[in-house]
Order: structure tokens, then sequence, then C-alpha cells
């Protein structure tokens, strides 16, 4: 279950329903997904898609993805530092980022169009859209692993595009269900 921190407000939502009301208020969809039958959170990236079949085929529908694939981060992906520090920095894309978390978790922070800014962490279980032009970065948390499915309208939109704001440099990555700091640079 995702945990969502109001960081302007200093308030924390953890409730599936207050979770859903209030980041559908700022455009991003949250869903709980579980699998089609038992499947193990290191089994083969298409037996983990195929698994998840019904819900990628909703989704493709309801957003024009036409890309389904399986990310995997842990602390033996080769550059993952380097990795890393393309995402942590405020940005957008032209292009929807959905992610449904495998394994491990990941911290989105959203600079919301009203000014606010929102924490969600994620974990295994949640499928978060953030919608193409939104102000985002995303950390990971200490145990630097997370493996999820990415749905992609088209590719070349995946591009990060800063801000360069500095922004991001007011939050610390604050990772709660894990009960530690982000270690990403
Ligand atoms: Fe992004």
């Amino acid at each position: 279950m995702a945990v969502v921190t109001i960081l302007n407000e200093d308030k924390k939502l953890t409730d599936v329903k207050e979770i859903t009301a209030n980041l559908a208020s700022h455009g991003i969809d949250y869903e709980r997904w579980t699998p089609s039958h038992p499947i193990a959170d290191d089994a083969p990236p298409s037996a983990i898609l195929a698994a998840y079949s019904r819900e990628i085929e909703d989704l493709k529908t309801r957003g024009g993805y036409v890309t389904a694939d399986v990310i995997d981060v842990s602390p033996a992906t080769p550059g993952i530092d380097a990795m890393l520090a393309k995402f942590n920095r405020e940005h957008w894309h032209d292009e929807d980022e959905v992610r449904f978390i495998i394994a491990g978790h990941g911290l989105f922070h959203i600079h919301t169009t009203t000014g606010a800014a929102l924490a969600i962490e994620v974990e295994a279980g949640d499928l978060i859209r953030v919608p193409r032009g939104t102000l985002h970065w995303f950390n990971l948390c200490t145990d630097r692993r997370i493996r999820a499915i990415r749905l992609f309208q088209d590719t070349a939109g995946w591009t990060p595009q800063y801000t360069e704001s500095g922004v991001d440099e007011n939050f610390l990555p604050v990772c709660f269900s894990a009960a530690h700091l982000s270690m990403a640079s």
C-alpha cells in the first residue's frame, strides 16, 4: 500500500480511498492490482506480464498505451547511480509515467499545478499513472530496489525534460514504510 504525504500540509494518507481520491484530484491515477494467479516477484518478465494481462490490456485501452515491459533495478545494476541521477531532479515527460510495482520501493515527488508538493511512496501491488506534463522527480529507498511494469504510449516521449527549478532540493526523500532515508544521489 502506498503512503502519500502532502508536504505543505504535513499530512499523511494511508487509506486507499483517501489516497485514490487525493491523487485523482491532481490527475494522478492510483490502483491496487492483484495477479490473476500467485507469482513470484522474481518470475521472468513474460510471466509477470501474463499474470497482470487483464489489468495491462485495460490500461492500454484507457490510456492509449502500446507497449509494456518490466524494469528491474537493484544495487547490482550497472550504472545505477547515473541512472537514478537522471530522475531525481524535477522534470516532466511528453509521455505518461505508468508504473506497477512488483518488488522494492520507490518515492515519487509531485509538484502539482496548485503549487502543492506530494510524496508518494510506492511498493508491491501499487499502480501509479503520472500524466504527461506533470512536474515530478523520483528516488529509490535504501533497499535501492524496484521492479516494475512500465507502459508506454510512445517510448520517444520518455526522455526527461528538466525544469532546473531546484525545488527537488527542498525535500528530503524520506521513505516511511521502509523507515529509512533514500540513498539515491
Ligand atoms: Fe519521470
